[in-house]
């Protein structure tokens, strides 16, 4: 109940982040919220949206909004989905689960993610809302094919594969509060942990979290990988190039999407393998840092292969406006990570509807004054660009 009255005097995502960072231990916190080095490019994901202003269109009747469009082959109700987060009931117990029921409820697409806590067939079972997979090139490509194999039989819609990864990013908030995947109990957790009851008695009233996809390899390999930092080091292979992409498409029936692209260069290898979609996506400020905000790239990007592939930007988004001024720059839907995380670690389920709620009304009331009765209105002359 208590979380019910917190979650309605959340009125923005920044609101939700704010409680997840009461709810949630330092550790587990910063893992959700940081970013690599500096934190150059995570601030720069949400900043850069600010260089461009809306305009409006008066006197357009706007009584009926239709946010509905079609990516990867299905219809959703509004231009966002949720992006592939690993280890999610880390945050809350209900972790994957609750997100993809509030995705589906939302009508629009959940991604599971290799690295999630819930595995392949239970988020299967879960929902029959549209499903994305996402997948990566490990050393043992036959791992790699265990797991689209899983993921056909479990009813995925599409699959993704992440390219930006090559290593993990150096994430420092995460070195100087110990963070484990899973925790491991030392003095400073138990500290971390104790000053937060609300986690503690999620993590009392929960079975062991592990990597619910991998568990058994890890299990396999007689201990040898204990924790995900090693298991990313272990099975991320660095060799990975644009033939292996070719290959997990060919794997594939369906839809294919490769996330991580920043460049034009690269969207084009995108196009010529025959991806269905891009993500133009940093990691959300994780991997390079300086990299450059991906709403800065998605002109170029836009301009070079838009109309020939589905473009999806991700990194940084946080407010509707943001979403509008993506779709404004030739993306045809958005993805976010960090804005559903906030609500799953503020409240579970209801934590996670409220962040939707929050976006999609904020997404419905800004295109009504502007004048857009429908995403195909929320065109380039929506946009004033300012150069500072
Ligand atoms: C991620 N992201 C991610 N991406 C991916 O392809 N596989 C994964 O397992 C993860 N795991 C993950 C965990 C956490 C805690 C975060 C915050 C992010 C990246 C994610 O899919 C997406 O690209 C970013 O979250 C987008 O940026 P915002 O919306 O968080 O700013």
């Amino acid at each position: 109940m208590i979380h019910q009255w917190q979650l309605s005097r959340c009125f923005n995502i920044d609101d939700l982040r704010k409680l997840a960072k009461k709810r949630l231990p330092a550790s587990l916190f910063g893992y959700i919220d940081g970013g690599s080095d500096d934190e150059y490019t995570l601030r720069a994901n949400t900043s850069a949206f600010d260089r461009y202003s809306l305009m409006q269109k008066a006197l357009v009747d706007v009584s009926e909004i239709d946010l509905s469009t079609t990516v990867l082959g299905k219809k959703i109700d509004w231009p966002v989905l949720c992006a592939p987060t690993g280890m999610s009931r880390m945050f809350h117990h209900e972790g994957e689960r609750a997100v993809a029921r509030e995705a589906a409820k939302s009508g629009t697409f959940y991604s599971l993610s290799t690295l999630s806590t819930t595995s392949i067939e239970d988020v299967g079972r879960e929902t029959d809302g549209p499903k994305m997979f996402q997948v990566y090139v490990h050393k043992d490509r036959e791992l790699s094919r265990e797991f689209v194999q899983r993921a056909k039989s479990s009813g995925f819609d599409a699959l993704c594969l992440t390219v930006d990864l090559p290593a993990h990013g150096n994430r420092e908030r995460d070195l100087r509060t110990g963070m484990t995947l899973p925790p491991k109990l030392t003095a400073k957790s138990v500290l971390d942990v104790l000053l937060h009851p609300a986690w503690v008695y999620h993590y009392l009233t929960t079975d062991a979290i592990e990597l619910a996809n991998v568990a058994h390899k890890i299990r396999e390999g007689s201990g040898e990988v204990s924790n995900l930092l090693q298991y990313v080091s272990k099975q991320f292979d660095p060799t990975v190039c644009w033939e292996d992409a070719e290959w997990m498409k060919s794997l594939w029936d369906g839809p294919f999407v490769v996330k991580g692209i920043m460049s034009v260069e690269d969207a084009r290898r995108a196009v010529d393998i025959g991806a269905s979609a891009i993500v133009i996506s940093n990691h959300g400020g994780r991997q390079l840092d300086s990299s450059p905000a991906t709403i800065e790239m998605l002109p170029k990007i836009a301009d070079a292969v838009g109309g020939q592939i589905e473009l999806i930007l991700d990194s940084g988004i946080r407010r509707g406006t943001h979403v509008l001024k993506a779709l404004a720059l030739g993306a045809d839907a958005c993805m976010i990570g960090r804005s559903y995380l906030y609500g799953l670690a503020a409240g579970g389920q209801p934590g996670v509807a409220r962040a939707i709620q929050l976006l999609r009304t904020e997404i419905e009331l800004d295109m009504k004054l502007m004048g857009c009765r429908q995403l195909s209105d929320v065109t380039a002359d929506c946009l004033y660009f300012r150069d500072q």
